[in-house]
Formats: C-alpha cells, sequence, structure tokens
C-alpha cells in the first residue's frame, strides 16, 4: 500500500476552462469559441511568433538558466534591478516556488475566497494550513484578512484585480492594510490582469520593493501578451528572496522559445495597445448586450466579468457549451448563480450574447 500524506489525498485538481478540441470532440461541434480562460482572443504576438520561429534551430542546447536578454530588458522597462526577478513556467511555477522555498507543514497562509484557486491547491500540496477571507462585495477585504493573521501566518496571497471578480485594491486600502502586516510575512501581489485596469486608483506591487514588508509583485504574459500556450511568467522581489528561489528553482524552467518569444513580446507595443483596446471596446458593448437580456454584470478591471444569469450556472454553461460557446460556471467559486465569460473577437462575443440570450 502506499503512503501519501493526509493533505495530498484530500488535494482536488484545478479544472481548467474546456479546451475547444474536447467540445469539438466530445460534442461534435465544429469551430467552437473559447471564453473561458482569460486568454487574448487575438492570437499571439506577432513579433513573438517570428523571433521563437528564427530560434527553432537552437532547439538542441539548453536555455539559458539566466534568462540574461529577458531579464535584462524586462528590468529596464519595469525599472527594477535585474536581480531582483525569479523568471517561471507561467506565474503559477512562481506561486508554486514561493510556496516551496517559504512555506512548512502546518504554515499558514492567508488568501482571499473566491480568487484564483490555485493558491489553495498549491499551499495545500505543500502542507500549509490554508486561511480564506471572504470578500466583501466581491472586492478583497484586506482589512479582514490583516486581522486574520497570526504568529503562524507566513505568506499573504493577494489578487490585484481579483480573478473572479474583477475589482481592484486601491493604495490607500493597501497602505493601511501594509502597516498591519508583520515585516518577515511574505506578502504576494499577483498582477496577471493589470495591463486591463481602467481606473486610476489601483496599487502597483512594484512600488513596494523597497518598503519595510515583502512584498513580492507576480506578472505573466499568458494574458495582454498573448503567450498563454508558451508559459512565461515572473516575480518581483527583495533580493534576498529571489536569492533562495534561485536555489529551489529548476535551472531551465523557462524554455528557450518562451524567453525568446517573451522577450520579442515586449517590444511588440502595436500588438499589446490592439489587445487592451479591444478588450475595453468590447467589455463595453458586451455589458450592454447582456444588460439588455435582463442579466446583472458586474463591473470588471480586467478582460473578463461575472454575470447573474438568475439560474443554475452549470445548466447555462452545458446550455452553451451545444450552442459552441465555452464560459465558466462559477459554482466552484461559491457563485452557483453566476458565469465567468472572457472577451473574446468582436465576432466571438456577439455569438456568445446570441447563444446566451436563446440558453436562458
Ligand atoms: C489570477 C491569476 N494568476 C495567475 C494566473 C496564471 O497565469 P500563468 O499563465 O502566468 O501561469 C492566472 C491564469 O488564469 C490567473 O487568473
Amino acid at each position: 500500500m502506499m503512503k501519501v500524506p493526509d493533505y495530498i489525498a484530500k488535494l482536488e485538481a484545478y479544472v481548467p476552462g474546456k479546451p475547444i478540441e474536447e467540445l469539438e470532440r466530445e460534442y461534435g461541434i465544429s469551430g467552437p469559441v473559447k471564453l473561458a480562460s482569460n486568454e487574448n482572443p487575438i492570437g499571439p504576438s506577432p513579433k513573438a511568433v517570428e523571433a521563437i520561429r528564427a530560434a527553432l534551430k537552437n532547439l538542441h542546447r539548453y536555455p539559458d538558466g539566466y534568462s540574461y536578454h529577458l531579464r535584462k530588458k524586462l528590468g529596464e522597462k519595469l525599472g527594477v534591478a535585474n536581480d531582483k526577478i525569479v523568471f517561471g513556467n507561467g506565474s503559477n511555477e512562481i506561486i508554486e516556488l514561493l510556496v516551496r522555498t517559504f512555506i512548512r507543514e502546518g504554515d499558514w497562509v492567508v488568501i482571499p475566497s473566491p480568487s484564483f484557486l490555485m493558491y489553495e491547491i498549491i499551499v495545500q500540496a505543500a502542507g500549509g494550513q490554508i486561511v480564506k477571507v471572504a470578500l466583501k462585495d466581491l472586492y478583497v477585504d484586506l482589512e479582514a484578512m490583516a486581522k486574520s493573521v497570526s504568529e503562524n501566518t507566513r505568506m499573504i496571497f493577494v489578487n490585484n484585480p481579483n480573478n473572479p471578480t474583477g475589482t481592484i485594491i486601491s493604495r490607500d486600502a493597501f497602505d493601511r492594510f501594509l502597516e498591519k502586516i508583520p515585516p518577515d510575512v511574505i506578502v504576494v501581489m499577483d498582477e496577471a490582469y493589470i495591463d486591463f485596469i481602467r481606473d486610476k486608483d489601483f496599487v502597483v506591487g512594484l512600488d513596494y520593493l523597497d518598503s519595510r514588508n515583502l512584498v513580492v509583485s507576480l506578472r505573466t504574459f499568458s494574458k495582454a501578451y498573448g503567450l498563454a500556450g508558451l508559459r512565461l511568467g515572473y516575480g518581483v522581489m527583495k533580493k534576498d528572496l529571489a536569492d533562495f528561489m534561485n536555489r529551489v528553482r529548476q535551472p531551465f524552467n523557462t524554455n528557450t522559445l518562451a524567453q525568446i518569444g517573451a522577450l520579442a513580446a515586449l517590444d511588440d507595443e502595436v500588438f499589446f495597445e490592439k489587445t487592451v483596446k479591444m478588450v475595453h471596446e468590447e467589455l463595453d458593448l458586451l455589458f450592454a448586450q447582456v444588460s439588455k437580456l435582463g442579466l446583472r454584470c458586474f463591473p470588471t478591471q480586467t478582460n473578463f466579468f461575472l454575470i447573474d444569469v438568475q439560474r443554475d450556472a452549470k445548466e447555462v454553461f452545458e446550455g452553451m457549451l451545444h450552442k459552441g460557446v465555452i464560459v465558466r460556471a462559477m459554482n466552484a467559486y461559491g457563485y452557483p448563480n453566476y458565469i465567468r465569460v472572457n472577451v473574446g473577437l468582436p465576432e466571438e462575443n456577439r455569438r456568445f450574447v446570441k447563444a446566451l440570450k436563446e440558453v436562458i
């Protein structure tokens, strides 16, 4: 009989958005639309694709374990020292590295709830003790999170903007929060969707690298840069933290093509701006059209939003699948009547609205 720790035996695997090919296979639907994983619908940055194509001939070599060129360019762009950046196989791997490096069995980790489901899975897999703090009116409740900190707390996750609710955290609220957080507790700001924020008043993790607290900023190339399939994310933090994580990580955790693609994407301002502009324009249209169906849409600072479908979200999810549109039912997030949908291409969004109207 194999021996597996109790906290591993109790783990439930993350359920990703349904892949397009799976829907085609299972439902015999051709050309479905996927609006379930907050991806960039336009495609990958063309500059990234071109650079990757040129790099294919070097695949017999190991990657640059230091990501020299990407590190240099990103450091300049962000205005941070190169040795404060840790790269990962998606920002997911940085979450995992943070937990593997700094969390031991029994340590407490505070997370907002609902939020990105991977925080909980990764902490649980390491035997950490998750402390969930409920959102307040869909906003991360920093006051309550600060109150839930004990001497056992080693790490706090803050998602800004928060997935799945699309809400942001103001600078004032964050400053008040940090004052109450012991300086040896790591505060992870997951900023995967920061590029889509339209509101003026939001906090940016990078501004706190020199503060008394241990603030880590997580970013990704999976969203506005259109490179989710390539897997490149990073964390920016104090050098001491980065040094420990660099000892724990695998030497070649980011692959050659990901480094080269991300480097080229950083220069592709045309693509980046086109993406953000389309997301904002289409969000406004989607809000108007879904509201016309008599359904409530929740304001968002991301490329996705919640809709109260006023019935079991799973049923709506299933009904939409039959019409070739993949959305996300929020039952697993504690919102049994909400679906989450991300902005697609204009024609995909029109198809979504038509399908939603038919399903409800
Ligand atoms: C809040 C949040 N953080 C992190 C990630 C992971 O992104 P990556 O593709 O960089 O691993 C996601 C992906 O959906 C996300 O929603």
